[in-house]
């Protein structure tokens, strides 16, 4: 059995997932292909990519998922620490091809919590369910509105009329990621607590201020973070790409200013697009390194070192 499952361009909605905010994600081109085939043999698996392939089993089966051994074999068209979201591409489609291989099928959320958790344990990350829910729910030029308090997934068609979107490396690979990422998530939940409230999402403006530094810096983000995921909807589907450029970079200097989640690499990179002249230019993903989005005027040639991208078709079963 062959499952595809693509990596994903998060277009505004940062560090909010794990604050059950606000996302607006949309599924690329490109991303990981894994056949699954019945075991025969006695190879096991181990290390690696197989480590997280390996965790998927084990969370599938932790759900009550009857997977028969399999052997699997990964191919993809993503790279690793690009902040294209390839773990969570591996993820999906493995859990896709053992599903396909044990003849059954499983809901959208319940594949991206179990991926999910297979990440937590593979990879230490306690990322939230962005890349994941991208991943299976996008479709062919369409973004995808997240709410991440109801899991409500609304489809958002994003015709870019002659503009275009585009991805640069920062060249940082983001092992300092995995430390930065957790502590930011850490600060959210004591915040939280501090505030009494569930998660950030219940929290209002007027709360920044009764909480010490940093903890109100990282609330005033995800605040302002939700509040621009509804703008940029607006902008979108009024086809206000000006508007939705201003975004992207008031986005970015949150991330930067209230987040702490920039790097010099970053702040290199997204200063080099926004010269080549991007509309707008932000950090995507975790941040502390990984690509950087910017979006292009029609006729503006991308520069070097950018990959387009552009809302693509979700994860599937290839072939039988
Ligand atoms: C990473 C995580 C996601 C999300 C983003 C930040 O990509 O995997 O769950 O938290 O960072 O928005």
């Amino acid at each position: 059995m062959q499952a595809f499952a693509p990596g994903r361009v998060n277009l505004i909605g940062e560090h909010t997932d794990y604050n059950e905010g606000l996302s607006l994600p949309f599924a690329i081109g490109a991303g990981v292909t894994v056949d699954a085939a019945l075991r025969t043999g006695s190879e096991r698996a181990g290390g690696g990519d197989s480590a997280l392939v390996s965790g998927v089993v084990e969370q599938l089966r932790a759900a009550g998922r009857r997977v028969p051994a399999a052997q699997t074999a990964i191919s993809s068209t993503l790279e690793e620490g690009e902040g294209l979201a390839s773990s969570a591409a591996l993820g999906v489609a493995a859990a896709l091809a053992l599903l396909e291989l044990a003849g059954q099928r499983a809901e959208p959320v319940e594949v991206a919590r179990l991926c999910q958790r297979a990440e937590h344990r593979a990879l230490g990350t306690r990322s939230g369910l962005l890349d994941q829910l991208a991943s299976l729910c996008g479709s062919s030029g369409h973004a995808v509105r997240i709410d991440f308090r109801s899991l409500e997934l609304t489809s958002v068609p994003l015709d870019l009329g002659g503009w275009r979107l585009g991805v640069a490396s920062s060249g940082e690979r983001r092992e300092l990621a995995r430390s930065g990422y957790n502590e930011r998530r850490q600060e959210c939940e004591r915040a939280a607590r501090l505030l009494g409230v569930g998660s950030l999402r219940a929290a209002r403006s007027s709360d920044v201020d009764r909480l010490p530094e940093p903890l109100g810096r990282r609330l005033a983000h995800v605040l302002s973070e939700n509040d621009r995921v509804e703008r940029a909807v607006i902008a979108v589907g009024e086809g206000d790409w000006t508007g939705l450029g201003e975004l992207l970079d008031a986005s970015h200097a949150s991330l930067r200013e209230l987040y702490d989640a920039s790097t010099d690499g970053v702040e290199r990179t997204a200063g080099r697009l926004r010269e080549a002249g991007a509309a707008g230019a932000r950090m995507m993903g975790g941040g502390f390194g990984g690509s950087v989005l910017a979006l292009f005027a029609p006729g503006a040639a991308l520069p070097y070192g950018v990959r387009e991208v552009a809302p693509s078709a979700g994860a599937r079963v290839v072939a039988a």
